[in-house]
């Protein structure tokens, strides 16, 4: 029996909510329908929120804050539980978040000059992080698929990597915005050729307890020795539980030749220095979140259907490409015949939906838009009647 409402509107304003708080700066009119930043609308499990109360209310004094075995240990069992990840109280050190811990790692295992592969359409603070620091982007673009999804390239891969010498990639492992999900053997095929080119790989497993329509999760560590021997993952229970805003991350390096200094460096310099908050959310999310998160990725995929059948019964030339991970959907509208900048203003200005615009992702992800499925059923009703009226209002 379900226990949880995620039919519940609940009015996140006056709540510093990135959401709705930079409509105005960063899509020029704050009526939007905000649909775009990946965090949900859904009141996180009680547990949280009951773990929160009792240390903040029940106790006054917020000192430093030491990161305790309970913390570690609520870690290690839910990944070993969930995604058969397994690994050791020193292989896990605390991150702030899963882009800090990509600049951390970037900062640490590369020089300026070096470069790094990504794979676009991807997650766009990869290549902010690696430019801003000023390393060098390689693209190894995906590959779409005739059923509309997106496989690796892996021969351009093994090809980059022969000539262009890359130091580091990033596996985007769920990837976003497509939501995929990575089989083992490309992934194990990934860390054969790095382990052979001496590659580092950060394998980003943010939406990795998101799986959606029977999908697994495969950490990326777990494929094979070379794998094991190359990645740095870093995780977290932000997108799984709605706690993003707690900054709460972990990441994970097996092999003591690249740990052991990275960690101490991160040590040194005090980054994994938690704060008080986000520790007690976490241990009280992996012990006592799995029921909501259950019910939780139910509603989800009960979102993505919802959203994949309404627009092919009534929104001809847009296609919801369905995600096998996480709550994001990459909306391909290349059918509308547009020019991307009018695929955006479409949405913008005509139907009022504030979402990701494909672009952001690469070139790939022209006349994209990534549509953020963590909103009460009503809100993606309502956006998909302003998006039908605006697709009709076009008179195509
Ligand atoms: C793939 C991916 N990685 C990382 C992040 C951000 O993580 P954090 O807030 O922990 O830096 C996001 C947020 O949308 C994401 O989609």
């Amino acid at each position: 029996m379900a226990i949880y409402d995620f039919d519940r509107c609940i009015d996140r304003h006056g709540t510093q909510c990135k959401k709705i708080e930079v409509l105005k700066q960063d899509y020029g009119r704050d009526d939007l329908l905000p649909l775009w930043i990946a965090d949900m609308d859904f009141a996180v499990c009680p547990e949280i929120t009951e773990a929160l109360v009792r240390r903040l209310a029940d106790h006054p004094v917020y000192g430093y804050t030491c990161l305790y075995d309970g913390y570690w240990q609520s870690i290690i069992d839910w990944q070993r539980e969930r995604n058969g990840f397994e690994f050791t109280r020193e292989e896990v050190t605390f991150v702030a978040g899963i882009v800090t811990g990509f600049g951390l790692a970037v900062n640490f295992f590369t020089k300026p000059g070096d470069k790094i592969v990504i794979q676009q359409p991807v997650y766009y603070p990869f290549k902010d992080v690696i430019d801003g620091n000023g390393r060098i982007t390689i693209n190894n673009a995906l590959i779409q698929t005739e059923g509309n999804f997106y496989r690796m390239d892996l021969e351009g891969l093994e090809r980059i990597m022969e000539q262009e010498k890359p130091r580091m990639m990033v596996v985007c492992n769920p990837h976003n915005p497509a939501g995929i999900a990575w089989q083992p053997e490309v992934l194990r095929e990934v860390a054969r050729m790095a382990y052979k080119h001496g590659v580092i790989v950060f394998s980003d497993e943010i939406f990795g307890d998101l799986m959606l329509f029977g999908h697994k999760h495969t950490a990326m560590a777990t494929v094979s020795d070379e794998a094991a021997a190359v990645t740095v993952t870093c995780g977290a229970p932000s997108k799984t539980f709605n706690i993003a805003g707690l900054k709460s991350s972990w990441c994970v390096v097996k092999n003591p030749e690249l740990r052991e200094p990275f960690f101490k460096w991160i040590e040194i310099n005090e980054l994994c220095n938690a704060n008080l908050v986000s520790i007690i959310a976490t241990e009280a999310a992996y012990r006592n979140g799995k029921q909501w998160l259950e019910e939780c990725l139910h509603y989800i995929e009960g979102n993505v259907d919802y959203v994949e059948q309404y627009c092919h019964e009534h929104i001809p030339g847009v296609v919801a490409i369905k995600p096998e991970a996480g709550f994001l959907v990459w909306l391909d509208c290349t059918g509308l015949g547009l020019s991307h900048d009018e695929v955006v203003s479409l949405f913008r200005d005509k139907a009022g939906l504030a979402m990701n615009e494909g672009s952001m992702f690469g070139e790939a992800g022209k006349c994209h838009m990534r549509f953020n499925m963590g909103s009460p059923r009503c809100v993606l009703e309502q956006a998909m009647h302003q998006l039908e009226a605006a697709v009709k209002s076009l008179g195509k």
